[in-house]
């Protein structure tokens, strides 16, 4: 290895392990939701946190709340995934409480994660659903208490629900058994 390669890396590798990303998730945990610190695995006991919504159902261009509490945490990674493509984020979040933001892995505030690493109590952001039906989904989220103690595998399925196109086609096909029936 060159020595101003190696210069770079002993610069650098410090820089992000004091960093600890307290300024929010890195990009390299847009897929897979991990933290990635250094030296740190995900706890194997169950959560102390859970993600709570303002509605189990959603329609195309809908906006719902998403929140996460339980202990103090630090940081988190959240995203909505669509269960026919579970490795996307979709839809956008705003209006991220106190303390966190919006980020960017595959479109613009597909992410929510936190912006600074002060203590917090309770964290919600607005999720707007694409135009699109995208059909059932599910949030999933990294919960980070301390840089050394996180949990994954947080999640909580909203189901979508194409209201009139299945009033209508119930309709249809209730019209349709009557004529049967009628005709015969
Ligand atoms: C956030 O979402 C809720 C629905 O859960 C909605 O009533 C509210 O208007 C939204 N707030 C903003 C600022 O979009
Ligand atoms: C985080 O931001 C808040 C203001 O929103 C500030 O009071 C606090 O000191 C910051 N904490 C850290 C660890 O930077």
């Amino acid at each position: 290895m060159d020595s101003f390669l190696m210069t770079c890396l002993l610069i650098i590798v410090p820089v992000v392990t004091i960093n600890g990303y307290s300024t929010g998730a890195p990009k390299g945990a847009c897929k897979n939701l991990m933290p990635n610190h250094e030296g740190a695995v995900a706890q194997t006991t169950t959560s102390p946190y859970s993600i709570s919504v303002s509605s189990t159902t959603y329609k195309p261009g809908e906006t719902i709340t998403v929140t996460v509490k339980g202990e103090l945490f630090k940081g988190l990674i959240l995203q909505a995934r669509s269960s026919s493509d579970d490795t996307t984020p979709i839809g956008t979040f705003t209006i991220p409480s106190t303390n966190t933001k919006t980020t960017k892995c595959t479109s613009d505030s597909d992410t929510w994660t936190h912006s600074n690493s002060t203590n917090k109590r309770e964290g919600s952001a607005n999720w707007t659903a694409p135009s699109t039906n995208m059909g059932d989904i599910t949030f999933r989220a990294t919960i980070v208490q301390t840089k050394l103690k996180f949990w994954t595998n947080h999640e909580k399925a909203v189901s979508a629900q194409s209201g009139l196109r299945y009033g209508v086609w119930i309709l249809f096909v209730g019209l349709l058994t009557v004529a049967m029936v009628v005709c015969n």
